[in-house]
């Protein structure tokens, strides 16, 4: 079983780059599909999450050639169908930007209902409202989801909850639609602007993205394009609360400092220091940190793809802190494995009640999603002794090179396979 181990208590110091984001490489790869020619993308992390969605884009015939680790190009011209088949999509919660991206370019669609990470209930709803409000036919049968028009029409369309994914999904669909859309109550993350700008640089007529008004021009065709993704906020933030609960000192590259407010104020709070330059971000902790409240909110709001991680750092904060998650109604699974840990938090609904301790000790404990286990990582991080950390796929569906990433900051950490393996690191730190 391939696992982490290892042995904490060392603060992390020193320089990290952060690749491109995620969340923004997903829909980007999807919405490469919708031209014929040339597609070259930049920045693409080389993660699970964004392997399993290259795979599926060929599986339908389009070309998809890795011209290095983190650069692709893509070529839809000789797309077979419009339906994707590949087992494997069902993992991947963004298998839907394809509906959206399909939709558009070809007014028709089949894609396996979503997977992704068990974080709470995960509705559809408002992406089945947006491409209805298009004129699509929209019908989940068997477990497909699919999308049928025979022609797109721009419409007004408000949406009920501010979502990222809906946002993204019916932006793809509207910008090959006849005629104007607006999307209002529209997410505002990084991740959603950084593809009307990819979209746009396709000769896409998208204005607004950033704000909750998003206006878009429907084209009839668009063309191909060269773009490098944005970094990622949530791996720089995840670094950053390393740096914070290993009392440690790192500088992180490669960012959009104004992506990371909420994130450097927050730490501020708790009685780090941050400095900021162009595209660097450095955070150091020299004391205890304090206790704090937390609730997250959609963009610029503090993200809850950073929850678990200042939960954990806040377990050994000073005095108590109170995190309230607002989007995702079970994100706090991964805390009965920090109690394993000796940290001291009740759940109550929505809300977790940290009582900071004075130390936490080394378990063996298991990721039960991709956010949380990198926090959990960063608790073996702080922990007195040596932890493991099971599960591990969850974080590389979003991480990439997560623990060489550490060890380059002078964590002590390895990925193992087998039982001799850990005896090894055993053994060498004991
Ligand atoms: C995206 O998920 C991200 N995933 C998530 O990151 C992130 O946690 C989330 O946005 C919030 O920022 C990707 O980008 C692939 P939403 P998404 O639609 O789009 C409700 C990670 O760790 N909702 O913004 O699925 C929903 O239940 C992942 O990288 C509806 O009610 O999130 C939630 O409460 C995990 N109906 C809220 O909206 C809908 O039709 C926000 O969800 C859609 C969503």
């Amino acid at each position: 079983m391939e696992q982490y181990v290892i042995k904490g208590g060392v603060p992390l110091s020193g320089e990290v780059t952060i690749g491109g984001a995620k969340n923004a490489a997903l829909p980007i790869l999807a919405a490469s599909v919708m031209t014929d020619e040339t597609v070259e993308i930049e920045n693409v992390p080389d993660v699970r999450d964004t392997q399993v969605l290259m795979q599926a884009i060929e599986s339908i015939g389009v070309t998809v050639v890795r011209t290095g680790t983190n650069t692709v190009k893509i070529n839809a011209a000789r797309a077979r169908n419009h339906s994707i088949e590949n087992e494997s999509i069902k993992k991947i919660r963004a298998s839907y930007y394809l509906i959206g991206a399909l939709l558009g370019k070809y007014k028709s669609a089949g894609v396996p209902l979503p997977g992704g990470c068990n974080i709470g209930l995960r509705p559809i709803d408002q992406h089945i409202k947006g491409f209805s409000a298009l004129g699509a036919d929209v019908d989940i049968n068997h477990g497909i989801f699919t999308a049928r028009a025979d022609r797109l029409s721009g419409a007004h369309i408000y949406l009920d909850v501010v979502s990222v994914g809906a946002t993204i999904n019916v932006m793809m669909a509207a910008a090959m639609a006849e005629g104007k859309t607006t999307i209002e109550n529209a997410a505002r993350e990084p991740h959603v602007v950084d593809l009307a700008n990819f979209l746009n640089s396709m000769g896409a007529s998208i204005r607004g993205a950033g704000t909750d008004v998003i206006r878009i021009k429907g084209v009839q065709k668009l063309h191909g394009t060269r773009y490098a993704i944005i970094p990622d906020q949530i791996e720089a933030g995840t670094f950053m609360m390393a740096a914070a609960a290993t009392h440690g000192d790192i500088t992180i590259k490669n960012v959009i400092p104004k992506h990371l407010e909420s994130i450097s104020a927050k730490l501020a709070e708790i009685g780090c220091q941050i400095r900021e330059s162009d595209d660097m971000v450095r955070v150091s902790a020299t004391k205890r940190l304090n206790a704090t409240h937390v609730k997250t909110l959609p963009y610029p709001g503090f993200p809850t793809d950073l929850q678990p991680q200042i939960t954990t750092a806040l377990s050994l904060a000073s005095g108590i802190s109170i995190v309230t998650e607002s989007i995702f109604e079970n994100r706090f699974k991964y805390v009965d494995e920090l109690t394993k840990m000796g940290a001291v938090i009740k759940v109550e609904g929505s809300t977790a009640i940290v009582s900071g301790r004075e130390q936490l000790t080394g378990a063996q404990i298991v990721a039960p999603d991709l956010r949380a286990g990198a926090a959990l990582v960063i608790a073996g991080l702080m922990a007195e002794g040596i932890s493991t950390v099971s599960n591990i796929n969850y974080v590389e569906r979003g991480y990439e090179d997560f623990p060489g990433k550490l060890r380059a900051l002078g964590a002590q950490i390895e990925k193992v396979e087998e039982e001799r393996e850990l005896q090894k690191f055993r053994l060498k730190y004991a």
